[in-house]
């Protein structure tokens, strides 16, 4: 047996790869057909577990509801898979091959997780465009691209995404004088400029008027299939007009899972988050 055969029997799969490729992330295996697996999380503040034994396993492709009380732990799990909190306990890996709990937030978004936040964070004072042309840029030196000319395939990308998020006719508008809605979809829009194979969403229609509503639900539909979407939303008719599988999250743990109609008609749902 070789040096390298020996170690490699006496360290776990993670351990290894480690070891052998210091710096590069394994690619996203998701032969599973399972993109998220989070199994025993647990996390205190303070003493009070905000997350409690959590077992979630999200499918590649699919478009996951998450619904709970307010303090259910909705954030506190977002928080985790991006690596902004740490679990005490537990496990969280992105495929088959990636451990998300050794990796930082940005080696995380770099893996292709994506996160949108409840507060849109564009900057007011550039073009839609100029906000598109800085995500592209992620953080590879943003600010010479700037001044650089952007090639053929990134001019396209940011086209695709124009349409996609619905804002082709507002590209020389200033970011600042958006709608709150409008706002939201180029925050989208900047998340998906870095082409992202899972999305984080928490809370995208809060605000919104009744039309954007409609168009958020139509484009986080279309998003998903070539990309993985969880979203995290208090809008019972948001959340009616786009679940699949719907998450119902309590006490930092799983309550219930299924169909909208098995969980609008689950007792133990009712009693928690949908009776009042
Ligand atoms: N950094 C922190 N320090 C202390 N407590 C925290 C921290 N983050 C979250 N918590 C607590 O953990 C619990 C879960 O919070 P979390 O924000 O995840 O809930 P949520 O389901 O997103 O709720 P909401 O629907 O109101 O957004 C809450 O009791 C919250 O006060
Ligand atoms: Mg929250």
């Amino acid at each position: 047996m070789s040096m390298l055969e020996s170690m490699r029997s006496y360290m776990r799969r993670d351990q290894v790869f480690e070891f052998l490729i210091p710096d590069t992330p394994p690619d996203l295996d998701i032969t599973h057909g399972v993109i998220l697996y989070l199994e025993g999380i647990t996390v205190s503040f303070d003493g009070f577990r905000a997350i409690n034994d959590l077992n979630l396993y999200i499918r590649d492709g699919e478009l996951r509801c998450i619904i709970g009380p307010n303090g259910a732990g909705k954030t506190t799990m977002m928080d985790i898979i991006t690596g902004k909190t740490r679990p005490d306990t537990g496990s969280a890996w992105f495929g088959q091959q990636i451990n998300l709990l050794r990796m930082t937030e940005p080696e995380i978004a770099q893996a292709g997780i994506g996160r949108k936040f409840q507060k849109p964070t564009v900057f007011e004072q550039l073009t839609v465009f100029e906000n598109l042309e800085l995500a592209m840029a992620g953080d590879r030196r943003v600010w010479s691209t700037l001044v650089a000319r952007l090639d053929r395939e990134q001019q396209d990308r940011i086209d695709e995404i124009l349409e996609l998020v619905g804002l082709q006719e507002l590209v020389r508008v200033r970011a600042g004088s958006l709608s709150h809605g409008q706002k939201q979809w180029l925050e989208i829009g900047m998340l998906l400029a870095q082409n992202p194979k899972l999305l984080l969403v928490d809370e995208p229609v809060a605000g919104m008027t009744g039309q954007e509503m409609e168009r958020t639900a139509e484009l986080l539909t279309s998003l998903a299939g070539s990309r993985t979407v969880v979203v995290v939303e208090h809008d019972m008719d948001f959340v009616r007009s786009i679940a699949r599988t719907v998450t119902v999250l309590h006490q930092g743990s799983v309550l219930a899972e299924g169909t909208m109609d098995e969980i609008q008609n689950d007792q133990r749902v009712i009693d928690v988050y949908l009776g009042d």
